[in-house]
């Protein structure tokens, strides 16, 4: 394999070095580029650039593989749960029992919010976005906790356990005060007693006189959906982490900003999408052919929860909600879904058309998720809110991965310069219209 590759720019050669990932991927160091040449590399929307080093997640789009720090996604969903995933993305290994156990009482005693960030949520309009509400009580979290959110990542690492705790435990607690507030109903106090998920739908659903029971299936399901989302590498929101944390900024205002991120229809507002599509196409009367030949045209939308920047084969994500969709379908009684229907048509009809399969256009995790949180009971409007619960994992992993490095450069890329060339100012009284 070779070491470096020559590049040759006018009369001059470089030789530039080949950097090799653990997996075998390969990425030329352009580094010295612009100081020995001059030239910048061009990649508008960053398909081709490497932005970082990273030791978390690794995904192979082409043969449709997710592993978390080396781990199988397959392998993981079968037989874990959302906190284990959650320790391994953030501290690269399976925890002892003493570490999960220690883990788990950390998040236990962060679930509980202030009570200024209860009336911070309350204050908001009832029909606020749960992710306007969520970024803003994120980032509003640094006023509570000063002592790690200094923007000094030395004294903000010496407080990483915390810091992550807070962070995993409150986005839940965050999320279902959200819901209440917007439902006019009063809020729920976490259950010490339940695990991670179970203690989530308790926030949501139980009544003052009628205690939320999970049923095994739905506590899975959700485990398994949040779990799928726990890292997915340098994606735009992540990405967005990376850069906010590479200026220094601490954990709580780099995760509000990857919040934000991920709160675009084309990254994880899309499992909103998917649903007001088929929403949409059932109010149509249309089982899905029509809306499928406008998008192939151009002339409609897309097909959202198809495609993906990087698969380019079956997101292993959708193969494994797909399948335990049907399960929790099951538990919760849900027979006959026409948006269900719907789905089904759209994928089979898309799975053989040409115009799907020449783009490499396969059903991505959303596709399915939406569905998966509708059947839980969870709004249509907080379905990026439940991405953004599964996702806090690789944010504060990838935050980390920053704050600790030392020789760490704040991100900074350049550009090329298409506007007007130099030219004199123009006094306000002789400019024409
Ligand atoms: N429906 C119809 N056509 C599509 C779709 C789609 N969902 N996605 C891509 N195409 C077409 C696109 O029009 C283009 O066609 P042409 O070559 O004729 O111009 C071609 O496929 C390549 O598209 P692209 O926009 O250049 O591809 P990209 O890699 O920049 O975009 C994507 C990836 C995910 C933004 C895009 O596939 C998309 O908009 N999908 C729908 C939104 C969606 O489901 N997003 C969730 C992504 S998974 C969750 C996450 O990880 O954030």
């Amino acid at each position: 394999m070779a070491k470096s590759v020559t590049l040759q720019i006018d009369d001059k050669e470089l030789r530039l070095p080949v950097i090799t990932g653990s997996e075998g991927e390969k990425a030329i160091d352009i580094r010295t580029l612009r100081a020995d040449t001059g030239y910048i590399t061009y990649d508008e929307g960053f398909g081709n650039t490497g932005s970082c080093q990273s030791d978390i997640t690794y995904i192979d789009g082409e043969a449709g593989i997710l592993r978390y720090r080396g781990y199988p996604i397959e392998q993981l969903a079968e037989h874990s749960n959302f906190i284990e995933v959650a320790y391994l993305v953030i501290h690269g290994e399976l925890p002892t029992p003493e570490q999960r156990t220690r883990f788990s009482s950390l998040l236990t005693q962060e679930a509980p919010l202030r009570e200024g960030m209860i009336r911070f949520i309350q204050n908001f309009p009832r029909d606020a976005h749960p992710m306007a509400v969520l970024s803003s009580t994120i980032n509003a979290l640094g006023a509570y906790y000063p002592h790690i959110a200094s923007n000094n990542h030395q004294q903000d690492l010496e407080h990483f356990d915390e810091a992550a705790a807070i962070a995993i435990s409150k986005v839940r607690t965050i999320t279902a005060h959200t819901f209440r507030v917007s439902r006019g109903l009063p809020f729920n106090y976490p259950n010490p007693k339940l695990p991670y998920c179970e203690n989530f739908l308790h926030l949501m659903f139980s009544k003052p006189y009628e205690e939320y029971v999970a049923k095994p299936e739905v506590a899975q399901a959700l485990n398994l959906f949040l779990m799928l989302h726990a890292d997915h590498e340098q994606n735009c929101s992540t990405s967005t982490v990376r850069m906010v944390a590479s200026a220094g900024a601490n954990l709580f205002a780099s995760v509000s900003a990857g919040v934000n991120a991920l709160w675009g229809p084309l990254h994880g507002g899309a499992n909103q999408a998917v649903l007001e599509m088929l929403e949409t196409i059932h109010a149509s009367g249309d089982d899905g052919t029509k809306f499928i030949a406008a998008a192939k045209d151009g002339r409609g939308a897309r097909l959202m929860g198809f495609g993906h920047r990087v698969y380019k084969n079956y997101d292993p994500r959708a193969k494994i909600i797909k399948a335990s969709f049907y399960k929790a379908l099951g538990s919760l009684g849900i027979k006959n879904d026409p948006l269900l229907d719907i789905a089904m048509k759209l994928e089979e009809v898309a799975l053989s058309d040409d115009y799907f399969v020449s783009r490499k256009l396969y059903p991505n995790v959303d596709f399915y998720s939406g569905l998966i949180m509708r059947a839980l009971g969870i709004p249509v409007n907080m379905f990026t809110v439940m991405f953004a619960i599964g996702r806090m994992p690789g944010w504060i992993a990838q935050w980390h991965e920053v704050a600790a490095n030392r020789k760490m450069k704040i991100y900074r890329p350049r550009q090329i310069y298409t506007g007007p060339a130099p030219r004199n100012f123009v006094p306000q009284s002789v400019r024409k219209g």
